[in-house]
């Protein structure tokens, strides 16, 4: 059944990707978009790429590719800029993460030393392991927002971008809850002007960005835009936000598995889960304020997907626990181990184990450039633009942010539907309910 449609702008002109931390996660995005726009790689695990969308009727056969469904921008329209503290343009960036291979970053290396970090917001109290040169200096937290905002009004005339969007890839900051300075617009302008301790360097970028109208995501597990003063920016300039996290790894495994269990009515007595890695960000996460923020954002999870409340029977006081290991030797190839004590008729005990051999940023990298296709979808879309927070964009997330009186939805499947309904709603499509009954009519 055709609906009305609702109104998007086209994606005219260029749009320029804005990225606060440009290392692991970042250059394989940016290095990745340029090879396949050179035709040497294509856009594994991109749904705005490669994915296809079901319309109407199983027996009516149609189901087009999400890019011709909906109108996104072009790769050939992609123009990136960002800020680091470290002074490598992106092929040194690259280089330095050792995620791409040589035989993937020299056909590419002109184009990649043409992006130059510019110098970073940062504050070592909210990185501790992390030493770099290309730091702003400011008199207070305002004007260093103040720097943010020339720098974006400069990338956006040199670029000759018509739109922008931010996208933080920066690393884990120290665990920050909400406070009074979080609490309204006015307090936390307040802050800026008196370099409030609770504002964090991502939350100085994201006011940055909302200020100058440019669209947020946040990949990291940090409070950054996730307040009720950034929502209330956002809201006034009518800007879509989104965040908190990629899922990538073993949270991703854990968000197929555990809708599964929960299903078949399958009991969960512990789940454990370790990791090793030894990129950078394992370093940041070396450090146990780093680490607590992510620690947060992976163990909420199962929490919300399993349900104890509902199904005590089989979820009450299940253990859950999370660790990573900073181990050099691994590089950016991580190894993600899980043992799940599970239990099933009669209450009859059982294990799975799993053993990931994943590359993080491998699995990070389709779900930047999705998002950035997105998010600018959603700013051309005055409905979904006013709405704040883009909660049909939870699928690429560890930590969904949610309005304040929901609980977060974690399930990849549900999140799948609820992004693939929110693409028909926007087209007029009729949203798949998966009923089937008319078939047997
Ligand atoms: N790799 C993944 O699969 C994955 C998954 C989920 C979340 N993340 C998160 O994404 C972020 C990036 O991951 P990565 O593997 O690329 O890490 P990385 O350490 O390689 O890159 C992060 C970059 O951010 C820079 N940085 C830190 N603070 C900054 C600031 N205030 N301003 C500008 N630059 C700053 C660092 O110098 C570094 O170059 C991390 O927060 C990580 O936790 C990564």
């Amino acid at each position: 059944m055709k609906n009305k449609s609702v109104p998007i702008a086209p994606p005219e002109g260029k749009l320029g990707v804005l990225i606060p931390g440009m290392g692991a996660v970042a250059t394989t995005f940016i290095a990745g978009v340029e090879l396949i726009r050179r035709n040497l790689a294509q856009p594994i695990g991109s749904l705005t790429q490669m994915g296809t969308i079901r319309l109407g009727r199983r027996t009516e056969k149609r189901s087009p590719k999400i890019k011709d469904f909906v109108p996104l921008a072009g790769l050939d329209q992609l123009a990136f800029g960002g800020w680091d503290v470290f002074r490598d343009n992106a092929y040194e960036a690259a280089r330095k993460a050792g995620v791409l291979e040589g035989s993937h970053l020299e056909p590419i290396r002109d184009f990649l030393e043409t992006i130059r970090p510019m110098p970073a917001v940062f504050d070592q109290k909210f990185v501790k392991n992390l030493h770099g040169p290309n730091v702003k200096k400011g008199r207070t937290k305002m004007d260093l927002a103040k720097q943010l905002m020339d720098d974006i009004a400069g990338f956006k005339s040199a670029s000759g971008a018509d739109r922008l969007m931010m996208i933080w890839c920066g690393s884990t900051e120290a665990f920050l809850k909400a406070g009074k300075t979080h609490q309204s617009l006015a307090a936390f302008e307040k802050g800026l002007r008196s370099s409030n301790p609770e504002i964090a360097p991502s939350m100085i970028y994201a006011y940055a960005a909302l200020k100058s109208g440019v669209p947020f995501a946040n990949g990291a597990p940090n409070l950054t835009v996730d307040t009720p003063a950034l929502m209330e920016l956002a809201q006034e300039k009518g800007l879509p936000v989104c965040g908190k996290d990629f899922k990538t790894g073993q949270t991703l495994m854990k968000t197929m598995i555990a809708p599964g269990l929960k299903a078949r009515l399958i009991g969960l007595h512990g789940w454990f889960s370790t990791n090793i890695l030894g990129n950078r960000d394992g370093e940041v996460l070396d450090d146990p304020a780093s680490f607590r923020t992510k620690e947060e954002s992976k163990l909420s999870v199962l929490e919300y997907i399993l349900q104890p409340e509902i199904y005590p029977e089989l979820y009450k006081d299940f253990y859950h626990k999370v660790r990573i290991n900073y181990y050099p030797p691994r590089g950016d190839n991580k190894e993600g181990w899980d043992n799940l004590d599970i239990f099933g008729w009669l209450g009859y005990p059982m294990q799975i184990k799993i053993d990931f051999l994943c590359r993080d940023s491998i699995l990070a990298a389709p779900i930047v450039l999705d998002l950035v296709l997105f998010m600018d979808l959603a700013q051309r879309c005055p409905e979904m633009a006013r709405k704040g927070i883009q909660e049909w964009l939870s699928f690429y997330f560890k930590s969904p942010m949610c309005a304040p009186a929901l609980y977060p939805e974690h399930d990849l499947f549900i999140q799948l539907m609820k992004l693939k309904n929110t693409l028909r709603h926007l087209r007029g499509e009729g949203l798949i309910t998966h009923l089937g009954l008319e078939y047997y009519d």
